[in-house]
């Protein structure tokens, strides 16, 4: 499949993302700095529009060596998109599941050329 044109560069928030629809399938892009990652917009779980979620950093809990807790801790570095169904996270740049990595996102591949935004979509077999 030849790259599709998207959307201009500008047009994206910083971070952000898009929802667009390219050869039937809904495609979610994502911008954190000067990077940019592509999904197709749906969860692993049961389908749902993962894409549209929340973009989130990653929370972890801030555990002592006695137990107690210290609250949560935000990462300053991993950003997630939280699927709007049921929850599941996945972390934008790798696609996967925090904790399991057999549970992913399906990658779509994505480009910046002259100050606009490419994918390539592979209709699936
Ligand atoms: S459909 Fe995404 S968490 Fe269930």
């Amino acid at each position: 499949m030849p790259d599709v044109r998207v959307s201009e560069l500008a047009a994206f928030e910083n971070p952000g993302r898009k929802v667009v629809e390219v050869a039937g399938i809904e495609v979610g892009i994502f911008r954190l700095g000067d990077e940019f990652f592509a999904y197709e917009n749906k969860c692993p779980h049961l389908e749902g529009p993962v894409c549209q979620g929340k973009i989130l950093p990653l929370a972890t809990e801030d555990i002592q060596r006695d137990g107690t807790s210290n609250g949560r801790v935000f990462s300053k570095t991993q950003m997630n998109v939280v699927c709007p169904w049921h929850g599941f996270e996945f972390d934008i740049r790798t696609g996967m599941h925090p904790m399991d990595s057999r549970v992913r996102l399906r990658r779509i591949p994505v480009k910046v050329l002259d100050g606009a935004v490419y994918v390539s979509v592979t209709p699936k077999a």
